[in-house]
Order: structure tokens, then sequence, then C-alpha cells
């Protein structure tokens, strides 16, 4: 007798133990969003607006406005069967293999590209940290209203193996001596993931989300002096603003292209050590 009552009282305990768990998330999920999913959001209906009379498997590329310029985002229709038994390589930086499944099951989806460009570090500022690349995102979605608005990501599960991004020729190089870059993988929730490249410039992740290079900033070494420069004198106070001043000008110019173009202000002004 006392034991069943023991069993009940213990039954009871892990139902309620179960509705905690069970209500946490949702919990989490009423959390006001962040701006990245805000931005996530405005960016699935620009790039579904892109999508006039869409023929599948043909990349289109959304008009952003005026206050998001420097971030670019396509969009391209599939269907899900071909997803997973095709792939869909070479979508931008983006590489996705074979064996890429969406839940619940729905008959085309819609992947969406983003490049934030400059608004990387606005949108995924990650402290300790200095972004090398682009934050680039790759969100799924179901194809069936192409006129919906506030759509949830489907769930994507890579089986097959990860998914690839290949940041090739858009990485700003380090000085030597500085620690290796890292690739950082954030998930729909923003939730950092720091993990090896997979080859030069190359990243993989199993998720859908955003997927960036990154280096640890206090282990940035200072870079040498450009052959053939004279040892400098001692800059006064006046000739070190000027020099930063110059370096967050160039910087600002040339976004992420500046090492291609050779900017040396915006190198070392975004390495702190003008
Ligand atoms: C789409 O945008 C990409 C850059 O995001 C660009 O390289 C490509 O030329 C654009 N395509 C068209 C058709 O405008
Ligand atoms: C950008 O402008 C649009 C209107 O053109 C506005 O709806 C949107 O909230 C603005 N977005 C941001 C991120 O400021
Ligand atoms: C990114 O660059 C554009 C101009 O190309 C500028 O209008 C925008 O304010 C910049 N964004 C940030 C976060 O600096
Ligand atoms: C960066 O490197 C320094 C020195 O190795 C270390 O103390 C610090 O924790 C690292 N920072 C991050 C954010 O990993
Ligand atoms: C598609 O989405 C729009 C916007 O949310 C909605 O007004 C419309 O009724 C939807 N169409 C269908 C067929 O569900």
């Amino acid at each position: 007798m006392g034991f069943s009552i023991l069993a009940c009282l213990l039954r009871l305990l892990l139902v309620l133990i179960a509705a905690a768990a069970a209500t946490s998330p949702a919990a989490a999920q009423s959390r006001p969003p962040s701006p990245a999913r805000i931005l996530d959001a405005a960016l699935q209906d620009y790039a579904y607006r892109a999508f006039a009379r869409p023929r599948t498997g043909i990349v289109y590329n959304a008009t952003l406005p005026g206050n998001l310029t420097g971030i670019a985002v396509s969009a391209v229709r599939l269907r899900s069967g071909s997803l997973r038994r095709k792939g869909f390589a070479g979508y931008f930086q983006f590489g996705v293999p074979t064996g890429v499944v969406v839940q619940p099951y729905v008959e085309r989806v819609v992947l969406v590209y983003h490049d934030l460009g400059n608004w990387s570090d606005y949108y995924y500022p990650l402290t300790g940290y200095t972004y090398l690349a682009p934050v680039l995102g790759l969100l799924v979605y179901d194809a069936a209203n192409l006129s919906a608005v506030g759509l949830q990501e489907l769930n994507v599960v890579a089986s097959g193996g990860p998914i690839s991004v290949n940041f090739g020729g858009n990485v700003r190089t380090v000085p030597a001596g500085s620690a290796a870059p890292r690739c950082v993988v954030f998930d729909l929730d923003g939730m950092p993931q720091f993990r090896d490249l997979e080859a030069t410039d190359v990243c993989s992740t199993y998720r859908q989300g955003h997927v960036s290079i990154v280096v640890n900033s206090s282990e940035i070494a200072p870079s040498p002096p450009p052959p053939g420069a004279i040892a400098p004198s001692i800059p006064t106070p006046e000739e070190i603003r000027r020099r930063k001043l110059k370096g967050v000008e160039n910087c600002r110019q040339c976004g992420w292209g500046c090492h291609s173009i050779g900017a040396p202000g915006c190198a070392s002004a975004v390495f702190g050590e003008v």
C-alpha cells in the first residue's frame, strides 16, 4: 500500500519534470526576437519578393531597401526531393551536398542566401574576435506560399555530410604569428560554435544559419613593416590621431575587399594597431 503511494508520487514527479522541460523551450521562444532574427524575417520577405514568376532551380537576387545597403540576398526554389537526391552545389559560397532532408516534409523549399557584408559585426557581434570574412547565411523555408511573410524556417538535417562554405578570395589575411583563423557557425538562435577550418578558406556546417571566419583579436600579431620602410620616428599624439582617422576612413571605403586593393590604413585600423 505504502509502496504504491510512493510509486504514484514518483510518477507525478516525473510528469511534473517532463512538463517543466516541455515548457522551457516555449518560454525561451517568447523572448523578444534579436535584431539578427528580425533581419532574418525581413530578408525572407525580400527574398520571396524576388520570385515574380519563379523557375525551379534558378537563383534570383532580392532588391533590398536603402537602409540595408551592403547586404546581398538571393533565393532559389527547389523540389525537396531533388535537394535530397542531388544537393545544390555552388550556391554562391555554399555547397549543399546530397542527403539534406527538411522536416516537416514539404514539396518545395526555398533556400535563402545572405551575405551580411559590412553589417556582419552589427548583427553578429562577437567580443574578443575579429571577422576575417563576411557573415554568410543559408536558411530554408517552405515554398508553398511565395507571398508568405513571417515564415518559420524548416528543420534541416544534413544526413549525407555537412554543407560546405568556401569563402575563397574573400578572407582577410592576418599577419604571420597570429592565432589560427577559425570558423564560427551561428545557429538560428545566434549561438556561436567554433570549428576548425576544413581547408584554406573553407568551413562546414550540419545546420542552417550563419557562418564566417574569425580570429582571436588579442592574438593578432603586429604586422611586419613594409619592405624598405624607414624606421619611423616616434609619432606625436596629433600624428597618431590623424593616422587613426585616416585608417578608419580607408576602411569604410574599401569594406571587405580592402586587403585585395591594398589599403594599409584599413588593415591597421581593423587590427587596432595604428
Ligand atoms: C546576383 O548577386 C550576386 C552577388 O550577390 C552577383 O554576383 C550576381 O551577378 C547577381 N546576379 C544578377 C542576375 O544580378
Ligand atoms: C528599412 O526601411 C524599411 C522601409 O523602407 C523599414 O520597413 C525597415 O524597418 C527598415 N529596416 C531597418 C533594419 O532599419
Ligand atoms: C555598409 O555600407 C553602406 C554603404 O555601402 C552604408 O550605407 C551602411 O551604413 C554600412 N553599414 C554599416 C553597418 O556600417
Ligand atoms: C584569445 O587568446 C588569449 C591568449 O591566448 C586568450 O587568453 C583568450 O581567452 C582568447 N580569447 C577568446 C575569446 O578565445
Ligand atoms: C499566403 O500568405 C499571404 C501572406 O501571409 C496570405 O495573405 C495568403 O492568404 C497566403 N495564401 C495562401 C494560399 O495560403
